[in-house]
């Protein structure tokens, strides 16, 4: 079982195009595994308590439950405009996951590793949390990425992390896939060795904040969001699920076989996900052959800084949706980013890709197989005669192109996937200028030709929508449905072998299905 999860947006502002790169990546992981024939869960949801929503729902005069829906909404929304095929919703204020954290916390201190202390000290009101002198930059001060910072003592509970930290290391050192990429696992062990245990702080006394789950013995506190939000991705899984809550089975989906892969962004590894939740899990009785692997994407950057609210330059993928449509921004997402390292967005670049790969080059194959196919040959394929030494060249560089995507994929690096389809369909191209079915066309001795130059094209297109499927799902629908051939869409990867189109096959009626975006020059 192929099991993956997300990052859980939080509910305290807008969807943006970084929390949609991330579910977009996801979407088209899940849909892979399940193309090459695996059974697989694909997990989101979102983060709803915490500080940060009570008081911007407080600043908009409504109720935290109020707002957190509304949000919700403008997520799910999204999801189901970008064609995102989620398995199970986790979003945090359910019932279900309330009383699973609950459980969770009552164990955690039966044995033993929760307990209570006062604490006085600084304490960063953006950042929910406090601050320690590590936390001051060179002039000695919290800069401003703390936002207000007030000076605090209050009574709070505790886990005992500091006794788990030398596990966790010994545990990454060991383990290859712990972490993806690899320095990402680098990055995390020397924040470890920077930073001597200290136990983490999971409680919020009520009077500063309500929004948030009750601990089960101490009702004076709630739960600090970010040990709320990491539990997400077991109690959704079904662990210890009370019979009849509809949720999965745990057991079914949190395999040693193959262990779960949680896909977060680069700045909640340390100390979210690297340090507390592997930690949390090691407390719980998680072996180590049972810990998550942590795929670390990069981010979204705009014109080379950071997209923020501050900055006002917040990048909104609804919008995007409309005016490009969404196989191009899926497209540009998956296509200008290496998995793991950041990138530039750059709307022009979102055009210029999508125009040239598929509008042009996929859009021109595409054509030259229906329409020609059409026009010349009253719409039926015929698989033709002994193939020509460049008939052998197109169908050795398909086979070359099913094994670099397949590759890619697995190493969950979707572009270079799709630069390996991108070169296929150049090849085609090459090779329709090169046999002139139009010329062929004009005589008819070389009838029996053209036929076998029509179906290299159209058995090319065929291969190519499969292969493109998982990032274009809706797009690879209208293919299949021109060619006539709507079993492409239950092919799994294992069924990809040259005559996927039988003998004197009858196609469908072409039409465009990746039309150009056409842009006013502006800038
Ligand atoms: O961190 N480019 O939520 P979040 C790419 N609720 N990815 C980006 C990005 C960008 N510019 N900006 C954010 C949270 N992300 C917590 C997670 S998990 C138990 C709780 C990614 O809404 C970010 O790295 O701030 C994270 O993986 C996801 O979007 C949600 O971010
Ligand atoms: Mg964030």
């Amino acid at each position: 079982m192929f099991f993956l999860t997300t990052a859980i947006d939080y509910t305290n502002g807008s969807p943006h195009i970084g929390h949609a790169y991330e579910k977009i990546l996801a979407d088209v992981l899940t849909r892979y595994r399940r193309l090459r024939g695996d059974e697989a869960y694909f997990l989101t949801g979102v983060d709803q308590h915490g500080q940060k929503v009570q008081q911007t729902a407080e600043k908009e005069g409504v109720d935290p439950a109020t707002f957190v829906a509304e949000i919700t909404e403008r997520f799910t929304r999204l999801w189901e405009t970008l064609g995102i095929e989620y398995d199970g919703w986790a979003a945090t204020t359910d019932e279900r996951h309330k009383s699973s954290v609950q459980t969770i916390l009552s164990s955690l201190k039966a044995a033993n590793q929760l307990y209570k202390k006062s604490h006085s000290g600084h304490y960063s009101v953006r950042q929910e949390q406090f601050l320690s002198d590590r936390d001051r930059n060179e002039s000695g001060e919290f800069g401003p990425e703390w936002g207000e910072v007030v000076v605090i003592e209050e009574e709070n509970w505790y886990f005992k992390l500091s006794e788990h930290t030398d596990w966790l290391k010994s545990y990454l050192e060991q383990t290859d896939d712990a972490v993806i990429p690899a320095f990402r696992k680098t990055e995390l062990l020397n924040a470890l060795e920077r930073n001597p245990g200290t136990d983490l702080c999971i409680s919020r006394p009520k009077a500063r904040l309500h929004w948030g789950i009750e601990l089960p013995f101490d009702s004076d506190f709630v739960t600090y969001v970010w040990f709320d939000a990491l539990i997400n991705y077991v109690s959704f899984a079904g662990y210890q699920a009370a019979p009849g809550s509809e949720l999965p089975d745990f057991q079914k989906l949190w395999t040693a076989n193959e262990r779960p892969i949680h896909l977060i962004g680069k700045d909640i590894l340390v100390p979210a996900h690297g340090i507390y939740w592997l930690c949390m899990l090691h407390a719980m009785g998680f072996a180590d052959h049972e810990m998550p692997r942590l795929l670390v994407h990069g981010w979204w950057n705009i014109r080379g800084e950071k997209m923020s609210k501050s900055l006002g330059n917040i990048v909104d993928p609804k919008q995007l949706a409309e005016n490009f449509g969404v196989n191009a921004l899926r497209y540009y997402l998956m296509r200008d980013i290496v998995t793991g390292k950041d990138a530039d967005f750059d709307p022009s670049r979102l055009v210029m890709l999508y125009n040239t790969e598929l509008a042009n080059e996929l859009g021109n194959l595409c054509n030259r197989a229906l329409n020609m196919t059409q026009r010349f040959t009253a719409g039926v394929l015929h698989r033709g005669g002994i193939p020509t030494e460049d008939d052998l060249a197109l169908q050795k560089s398909l086979i070359e192109t099913t094994g670099d995507y397949c590759r890619a994929m697995d190493d969950f690096n979707v572009a270079a996937a799709l630069e390996a389809i991108s070169r296929h369909v150049v090849h085609c191209n090459g090779y329709a200028e090169r046999m002139k079915p139009w010329e062929l066309n004009k005589n008819p001795e070389n009838h029996a030709r053209l036929a076998s130059v029509l179906y290299h094209l159209a058995e090319s297109v065929a291969h190519c929508a499969v292969l493109l499927a998982p990032v274009l799902p809706t797009a690879i629908e209208g293919l299949a449905t021109q060619l006539n051939l709507p079993q492409l869409a239950s092919l799994h990867l294992g069924d990809l072998r040259w005559g996927l189109i039988p003998d004197s096959h009858e196609i469908g009626k072409p039409a465009p299905v990746f039309p150009r975006i056409v842009t006013t020059e502006k800038e």
